[in-house]
């Protein structure tokens, strides 16, 4: 039972009956309990408080869950189901998802912590909308007719030409930042495409990826296309990663993880899709419109409290503008009001677990000890929560672990620079990640030399965090491999197959 303080939003009865009744997982069309009969708590970040219980899978059930979607996938009715049936069973889910929207933003910001008013604004409506431009592609997955010319076989005539077809059975195993629509974002292109899936949710934050795979079953998924499953990283995302019977493994979150599922996905080769880490520069030109460029920049590192692959954690400023600008973030950080995530006036709310809560207060004392300094925050917030206000880092060198290292917290450094040159690119490209950028200047011609040189998969000019699913979003370097959403994360869910047929 959840307790929530007077001024919070009421929960909906049926986020209530959620939290009432053990979580159970999605395998075969039924709902059940782990094999083991193991189950995890699941806590409310703002308190620190245990407010479910969920299974705890492990190989058993892993392999339960493959077993089903590979039967669903080799005889079920999803591939052999039209196209046009197939998208508007998965445009269905996108309705649905806006018809149970407060229950969705409900169950995200008790669960992750993220403020009620950026759950209704932003992640719901966006997985809605990730759905229904996937499903469009159901109907799009067209293959080219090509002309070829075979030498060694002289006047010959061909029709060659190639299909998209589905990959097969796809694992999926998916962070807690952005609980429901990282689980669309990856369920959306395999379903539109044709495939089945397990789906591994993130153990700090399983209630809305359950309540989508209810969403799932009424928009009319057939049994077994889709497994949620719910439980810890080696105890049931890495048998998923590593089982000889899934074709293909998605995987976002931590880098070192991501190394992990490149090993364990050897065994059988299966195609492997990664979104990792990032340490996104986020360059000010002498040139850019303040008041635009500091709410912009605030907002680049402290949206869900930076627990953002593509944050904008190293800011870049203009000498000619830096303590203007520094100052002006830092004003932005002290007026943001914290508190938890169900309390309608939050601005930011706590982080979303114990373990990044120490990790994040970890940086800000080594980032203190090797001398940087907080011009604003550098300390936890108030209450039993895991909040930690949020931080702007000066006297920062490049060689601080607070500047090389994701920290995946509301913590952001400021450094200088004197000319747009060599040097600033050398510094915003020096990092091993390549996920994001933004660049803030009224110089279109300087932006886009800008835009063409950094070595990011994403780059934003005078805004930040701007995602649409028909954007491909991914990493150059150790972010990631592969694009996700756009026309391109087709790549990811398709088997090409070159068809060439002698006449
Ligand atoms: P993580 O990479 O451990 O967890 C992400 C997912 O992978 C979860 O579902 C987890 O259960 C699963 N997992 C963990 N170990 C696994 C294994 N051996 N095999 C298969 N699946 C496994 O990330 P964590 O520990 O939650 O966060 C640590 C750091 O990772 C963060 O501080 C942040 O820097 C980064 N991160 C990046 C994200 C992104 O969006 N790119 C999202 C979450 C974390
Ligand atoms: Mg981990």
């Amino acid at each position: 039972m959840c307790a929530v303080a007077a001024r919070e939003v009421a929960l909906e009865p049926n986020v209530r009956k959620w939290l009432d009744n053990p979580c159970r997982m999605l395998i075969d069309g039924q709902w059940v309990t782990s094999e083991s009969g193991k189950t995890f708590d699941v806590f409310n970040p703002a308190t620190d408080t245990v407010i479910a219980q969920a299974q705890a899978a492990d190989k058993t059930d892993v392999n339960k869950a493959v077993k089903a979607a590979r039967r669903a996938f080799d005889d079920g009715p999803w591939t052999k189901m039209s196209p046009a049936e197939r998208g508007r069973i998965v445009w269905k889910i996108g309705d649905l998802i806006m018809e149970y929207q407060e229950e969705l933003a409900q169950l995200e910001s008790l669960d992750n912590g993220k403020p009620i008013s950026i759950a209704r604004a932003a992640d719901v409506p966006l997985a809605s909308e990730l759905f229904q431009y996937m499903a469009g592609w159901a109907t799009k997955l067209n293959g080219d007719q090509i002309g070829i010319t075979v030498p060694y076989a002289p006047g010959a005539e061909w029709h060659a030409y190639t299909r998209r077809e589905p990959v097969g059975v796809c694992g999926q195993i998916i962070p807690w930042n952005f609980p429901l629509l990282m689980a669309a974002w990856k369920l959306g292109p395999a379903l539109a495409c044709g495939n089945t899936v397990v789906m591994k949710l993130a153990e700090e934050t399983p209630l809305s990826g359950l309540k989508l795979a209810e969403i799932m079953q009424e928009a009319g998924v057939p049994d077994g296309v889709v497994n949620i499953i719910t439980g810890f990283g080696e105890e049931a995302g890495a048998p998923i990663a590593a089982h000889p019977m899934v074709d293909k493994i998605a995987f976002t979150g931590s880098t070192e993880v991501g190394r992990l599922i490149v090993d364990a996905a050897k065994g059988n080769l299966k195609k492997v899709s990664l979104e990792l880490g990032g340490k996104s520069p986020n360059i000010v030109l002498a040139d850019a419109d303040l008041e635009k460029t500091i709410p912009g920049a605030a907002n680049a590192i402290f949206f869900n409290h930076g627990q953002c692959c593509a944050a904008g954690s190293r800011l870049f400023v203009h000498e000619s503008v830096y303590d203007q600008v520094v100052e002006g973030v830092a004003d932005f950080a002290r007026n943001i009001k914290l508190g938890p995530g169900l309390d309608p006036e939050t601005q930011m709310g706590p982080l979303v677990s114990r373990t990044q809560f120490d990790r994040v207060t970890g940086f800000l004392e080594s980032g203190k000890s090797q001398g940087a300094r907080a011009a604003v925050g550098g300390e936890r917030g108030d209450g039993d929560g895991y909040f930690v206000k949020p931080t702007v880092l000066v006297d920062v060198k490049d060689d601080m672990e607070v500047y090389q290292e994701e920290i995946f917290g509301p913590v952001v450094t400021a450094s200088k620079f004197s000319d747009l040159d060599e040097e600033l690119i050398k510094r915003a490209n020096d990092t091993v990640f390549g996920l994001a950028s933004g660049i803030w200047t009224q110089d279109i011609g300087k932006a886009h030399r800008l835009a063409a040189k950094i070595r990011a998969g994403t780059v934003w000019v005078n805004c930040y965090n701007i995602f649409d699913a028909a954007l491909p979003f991914g990493g150059y370097k150790q972010s990631g491999w592969g694009r996700e959403m756009g026309e391109q994360v087709l790549n990811n869910y398709t088997e090409c197959k070159a068809v060439t047929v002698s006449l």
